[in-house]
């Protein structure tokens, strides 16, 4: 039994569509699968056929303890089950925040049904907020869908912190993995995100990608999943994929802490300490205005093996602007999320010193 997160607090990367159809492919392959709604958005309610108006008792009343979760379960296609949710969830943030143990109740609520299921999937809110903490406290693995679009990147230090602060406050390993949604292959641009996400996440990549497919908009638009729907279509190639390789290979939990120790530049006894996260990288190093841009003079050094190269730079009193060279790459600071747009095309890393 798996228990599956699609997280990501960028809004509109493909969460939900990967949610659905991923479970129902998974369903195709005679696995029985629960997926979990825990969007107040309700997308995944309405993209399986049911409609907010015939919802009724939902993921909502079961986090609240008015339910059973068993009593709001219901079986839209054969093998997928769908505990969903309502507009209402979105009170559900307030509700836990006074509960103590807050961020266990999806935990606690799933455990006597979770070996019923041989997977259960959970689509997540775009948020940080305390249901996407339930949904990892909840879960062994995260799938992380993420568009090739500018800043598409941006916050991921945040999601793979807080997978940090699970890991080392309440000791719960779960481990990661990225994968490429709304691919269109026909551009540049979209093949420079995919070598920046390879960079980041290296091994911790699925080989599948989703293209692009409008069939796949049109089905979420019918409530049915891409399987019910067109099974000649690019969105189900890449779904049944995507089961395909999830089904082939369990995520063996690694320690997430000595992955993402990068973080935006912090201010030491030493200077300010410059962080970048780049395992698969020979060469790295920092450009700014504090050395005129100029490339080869400031090397960044990895101390562990754990991807993460290290500067620390004594600065005076100022603002700066900066950026990473990863093996002849210049790439803005992923982990800081203060930038400004560069005149020479994309954007510089600032850093108030
Ligand atoms: N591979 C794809 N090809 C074309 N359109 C897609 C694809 N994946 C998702 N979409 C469309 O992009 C939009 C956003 O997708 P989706 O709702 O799955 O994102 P999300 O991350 O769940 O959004 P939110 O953060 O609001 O929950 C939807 O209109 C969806 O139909
Ligand atoms: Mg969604």
């Amino acid at each position: 039994m798996r228990v599956i997160s699609i997280v990501n607090q960028k809004g509109g990367c493909g969460k939900t569509t990967t949610a659905v159809n991923l479970s129902d492919c998974l369903a195709l392959h005679h696995k029985r699968v629960l997926l979990i709604d825990l969007d107040p958005q309700s997308n995944a309610t309405l993209a399986l056929g049911i409609e907010d108006a015939d919802v009724g008792e939902n993921i909502y009343d079961a986090l609240c303890g008015k339910t059973a979760i068993q009593n709001i379960i219901r079986e839209p296609f054969i093998n997928l089950y769908l505990a969903p949710s309502r507009i209402t969830l979105s009170a559900a943030e307030q509700f836990l925040s006074g509960n103590e143990g807050r961020e266990k109740v999806l935990a606690a609520l799933i455990e006597p049904i979770k070996n019923n299921y041989d997977f259960i999937i959970i689509d997540c809110p775009p948020s940080m907020g305390l249901l996407t903490f339930n949904a990892l406290m909840a879960s062994t693995e995260a799938i992380i869908p993420i568009e090739p679009s500018s800043f598409s990147m941006q916050g991921l230090g945040r999601l793979l912190g807080t997978i940090e602060l699970m890991q080392e406050q309440c000791e719960h390993k779960i481990s990661y993995r990225a994968l490429t949604t709304i691919f269109d292959r026909r551009t540049k641009f979209s093949w420079e995100i995919i070598e920046e996400i390879k960079r980041h996440f290296g091994e911790r990549m699925f080989s599948t990608k989703i293209h692009a497919s409008v069939r796949l908009k049109e089905a979420a638009r019918a409530g049915k999943p891409i399987c019910r729907f067109d099974t000649s279509s690019l969105g189900f190639f890449d779904y049944d994929a995507l089961a395909k390789e999830i089904v082939d290979n369990e995520l063996v939990p690694e320690n997430p802490t000595e992955q993402s120790q990068a973080h935006s530049p912090r201010l030491t006894s030493r200077g300010v300490e410059f962080t970048c996260f780049a395992p698969h990288a020979n060469h790295v190093e920092l450009v700014g205005d504090f050395n005129e841009w100029k490339p080869n003079q400031i090397q960044m050094e990895t101390r562990k093996k754990n991807g993460v190269w290290h500067k620390t730079l004594l600065l005076p009193q100022g603002k700066y602007q900066y950026r990473f060279i990863i093996d002849g790459e210049w790439i803005h600071d992923q982990n800081n999320e203060a930038i400004e747009h560069s005149p020479y095309g994309g954007v510089n890393s600032v850093v108030n010193v």
